[in-house]
């Protein structure tokens, strides 16, 4: 039976390293632009988790939490670490540098689902960094410079996803 196009909800998590900064941000921006969008209806679940599990328990990075009420988003996250049963329940784990691509893609197991790939090839903005890089020891422009990216990485996969060509 043919699927008619964009019918299908499909599930997304984001990873990154310490589950704190970068991917719960990813996660509050992916739904606060999926609203906006009025496209809800295309996403069953939105999570997020580490490659470690370095600070499992805790809530984001208050510079995460500045930076996302700073541009509206709310953002609320328990960290954790990746399990192997997510490769079998998201359909996209979207890595933010190439260090958790590389990470993800061998703990994978062998025939599990999820297709592993770098946010930042969600990009139409050629002079945009595709890599989402670590903001932890830095000042507050990195993880300003995060937002920005996870916006526009967002937006463009939801228009992909609507029209079926994600
Ligand atoms: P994240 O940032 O991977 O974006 O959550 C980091 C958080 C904590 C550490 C490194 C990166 N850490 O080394 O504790």
């Amino acid at each position: 039976m043919t699927k008619e196009l964009g019918s299908d909800k499909i599930s997304v998590a984001f990873c990154c390293l310490g589950n704190i900064c970068r991917s719960p941000m990813a996660e509050a921006v992916m739904r606060n632009a999926a609203g906006d969008m009025k496209l809800t209806h295309l996403i069953s679940e939105i999570d997020s988790f580490g490659t470690s599990g370095f600070h499992a328990g805790d809530g984001p990075d208050r510079r995460t939490i500045q930076t996302c009420l700073s541009n509206g988003v709310p953002v609320n996250h328990v960290s954790r670490q990746v399990r192997l049963s997510d490769f079998d329940k998201f359909d996209y784990i979207f890595a933010m540098d190439r260090e958790n691509l590389e990470d993800l893609k061998y703990m994978q197991p062998r025939g599990s689902k999820a297709k592993i790939m770098l946010f930042g090839a969600y990009s139409e903005d050629a002079k945009m960094d595709k890599i989402i890089k670590d903001p932890y020891y830095g000042g507050p422009d990195g993880f300003q410079s995060n937002f920005r990216q996870l916006d526009h990485f967002s937006r463009t996969f939801l228009k992909r996803l609507a029209t079926g060509t994600a």
